[in-house]
């Protein structure tokens, strides 16, 4: 059953992760989460996988939210372990994924649905797109890392106005706040994500890792983004990707990368 929660492709380099509750708006449960999960530790060590795109079925959303079936009835401590346990298997695991993650943002992603775009390294919206975390209006909050994410990628004050007013936005707007980094008609998302996935791909893959690792350092409490990267800089000169970088520069040929 849970190989069709979650539909995988790759093909290109390109892992597409298609989460198929379309019925339900593809509300994350705590199976959608858990596979999702496995599929994007195991993509980590893929020889295949180079970028990772997350999507959802259907026309209508991307992911609508946490599934609040799932958690109607929880007492408080069923709700903390929830969020603990999604941050920690999912949401922080995406981020901090050493391949790119890009959320292909195609309808509604609300709640727990942009959490996970919003822990994903770009966002590219069809225009048809809503997003908001209306949280609020079920007397709950965003437990998913919206809180702190939203306000890293569109600041305090417009972070404060989403969560507070439970509002949506247009894709649009969201690309105007910096949430979202392109809109594109419907037809042309899979393409136009493709095409950064495989501008992403022309580089070198330890240095993309290298790169994730030290822009997300300056959003975690206790680290040094500075020295991470410092410490990064110096561990690409280590690597066969570096060696071909250069090599191939000097000799005025397009790079291989062996990806080490
Ligand atoms: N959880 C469970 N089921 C959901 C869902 C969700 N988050 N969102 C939609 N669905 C289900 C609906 O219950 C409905 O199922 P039935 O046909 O069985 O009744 C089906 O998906 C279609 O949804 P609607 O009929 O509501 O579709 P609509 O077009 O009228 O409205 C919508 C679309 C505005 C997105 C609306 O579905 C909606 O408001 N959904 C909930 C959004 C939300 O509050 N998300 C936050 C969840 S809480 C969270 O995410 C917590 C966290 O941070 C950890």
């Amino acid at each position: 059953m849970s190989e069709n929660l979650i539909i995988t492709n790759v093909e290109g380099g390109i892992l597409t992760l298609t989460i198929n509750r379309p019925k339900q708006l593809n509300a994350l449960n705590s199976e959608v989460i858990a596979t999702l999960s496995g599929l994007v530790e195991d993509a980590q060590s893929s020889d295949e996988v180079k970028v990772i795109v997350l999507t959802g079925a259907g026309e209508k959303a991307f992911i609508a939210g946490a599934d609040i079936k799932e958690f109607a009835e929880f007492s408080p401590q069923q709700g903390k372990d929830l969020a603990a346990l999604g941050q920690a298997t999912l949401f922080d695991r995406v981020e901090r994924s050493s391949k790119p993650v890009i959320a292909a943002v195609n309808g509604f992603a609300l709640g727990g649905g942009l959490e996970l775009a919003m822990a994903a390294h770009i966002r590219i919206a069809s225009v048809n797109a809503k997003l908001g975390l209306p949280e609020v209006s079920l007397g709950v909050i965003p437990g998913y890392g919206g809180t702190q994410r939203l306000a890293q990628l569109v600041g305090k004050g417009k972070a404060m106005e989403m969560v507070l007013t439970g509002g949506m936005i247009s894709a649009l707007e969201a690309a105007n706040l910096g949430l979202v980094n392109k809109v594109v008609e419907p037809q042309a998302l899979m393409e136009t994500v493709h095409g950064m996935a495989k501008m992403m791909m022309r580089n070198a893959p330890t240095a993309l890792g290298a790169a994730i690792k030290s822009v997300i350092a300056g959003y975690t409490d206790g680290v040094d983004g500075y020295s991470v990267e410092v410490e990064e800089f110096g561990q690409c000169f280590g690597t066969e990707d570096f060696k071909e970088g250069t090599t191939a520069f000097l000799e005025r040929r397009h790079a291989k990368f062996p990806g080490k």
